[in-house]
């Protein structure tokens, strides 16, 4: 197994972060990992979420043990509990990331992976969870990427990794759980969405919300996820790629699709996006979105942008361009809103926009290291 660029043995994390001075891995290999021929295979169109490579790494917790047990291990079931607390009260919290396969084959990069590390905290501190180091998060994706290096597509895929700490604790109280297990799982993807539309289509939903002001709209939980499928399922029933959810307060202003920003783009050549605030995910890619285009000069809003204006806009030619972003979905156009009591609205042409595609392959560029890095984004590793 290869050896973790980023391993370290004397942290120096702050006393609250974690009660162990010090995190190394074990390595368990795989005794017998996927065949090379058969890993190309399952490359060849992988899609999204659905190829797994060989190994996990895993972290325990305990009240009494601190962060502890890290190691890196063959893929495969968990054992747990049925009284296991998060099958019961849903005190989860995960990430997604993406390792890219650099032009010569050879390295890999991941985009911003210290954010990622740090909205883990935050989304941690909400559902009253301890804090991961944030060195022990980015020394689990390192070792998880170099160990299953050849995990990576080429061409436009890449290895999505997903974090994520759920509550542990044997116990049907409803309190902290006093025991976790932090698990990163890699999913070797191509695009998140199916279809070969160029553009996809999205459902405002006017019945449910994701989020409210005082709630947890703003830590990545699998709650907020769980809450949304409904929806997204009316969605799908009505021919739509995607939910589009309003404020909980007025159903007036949009905030978030069921699992992406949303930004939408203007004849003056501006762009906004709805504005962070507690009720809204903070993006890795919508903030990386927001800098880039800032740094061409490009004005752009972070404010509330309501449903009534976002079709009086589209109707009259004054917004020309939404799209949807995330890790997973990166940069989408969306063409064409349905909105069950007032019908549906198309975006400028209802394909894919200039100002969107370029917006995309600047990120792409800089994602894959290709492009310049004027920010210190990217982390190559080994
Ligand atoms: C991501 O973009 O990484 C997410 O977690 C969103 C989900 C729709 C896959």
């Amino acid at each position: 197994m290869p050896p973790c660029g980023l391993c370290y043995s004397a942290g120096k994390e702050p006393e609250k972060m974690s009660k162990t001075q010090s995190l190394s891995f074990a390595r368990v290999p795989h005794p017998s990992p996927t065949p090379a021929g058969k890993r190309a295979e399952l490359l060849k169109n992988p899609g999204f979420g659905r190829v797994f490579s060989d190994h996990m790494v895993t972290i325990r917790y305990s009240d009494s043990q601190g962060w502890h047990d890290a190691k890196i291990e063959p893929r495969a079931p968990i054992p747990m509990d049925p009284a296991a607390a998060v099958l019961h009260y849903a005190q989860e919290i995960f990430e997604g990331l993406k390792a890219y396969r650099t032009a010569d084959g050879k390295g890999a990069t991941l985009f911003r992976p210290v954010e990622n590390a740090r909205r883990f905290q935050q989304s941690a501190e909400r559902l009253a969870m301890p804090a991961l180091p944030e060195k022990a998060f980015l020394d689990a994706c390192d070792l998880l990427v170099n160990t299953d290096r050849d995990w990576i597509p080429g061409g436009d895929g890449s290895l999505y990794l997903r974090p994520f700490m759920f509550a542990n604790e044997v116990f049907l109280g409803v309190k902290p759980s006093s025991d976790y297990l932090f698990i990163v799982i890699a999913s070797s993807v191509g695009a998140y969405f199916k279809t070969d539309a160029p553009a996809v289509s999205v459902w405002v939903s006017t019945e449910y919300t994701r989020a409210a002001p005082g709630g947890t709209g703003a830590a990545k939980c699998g709650g907020n996820y769980a809450s949304s499928l409904l929806a997204q399922a009316e969605a799908t029933k009505h021919g739509c790629d995607q939910v589009v959810f309003l404020d909980a307060k007025e159903q007036r202003w949009v905030e978030e699709l069921g699992g992406m920003n949303v930004f939408f783009i203007f004849d003056d050549g501006s762009l906004a996006t709805p504005q962070l605030g507690g009720t809204i995910l903070p993006g890795v890619t919508r903030s990386s979105l927001i800098t880039l285009a800032r740094d061409k000069g490009i004005k752009v809003r972070e404010e509330r942008y309501s449903i009534d204006q976002w079709r009086a806009d589209a109707a009259s030619g004054k917004l020309i361009e939404t799209f949807a972003c995330g890790t997973a979905a990166v940069v989408t156009p969306v063409g064409r809103v349905t909105d069950p009591v007032k019908g549906e609205f198309i975006i400028g042409s209802g394909g894919p926009g200039q100002l969107t595609q370029k917006l995309r392959q600047k990120l792409v560029a800089i994602q894959r290291g290709e492009g310049a890095d004027p920010h210190g984004w990217v982390m190559r590793l080994g």
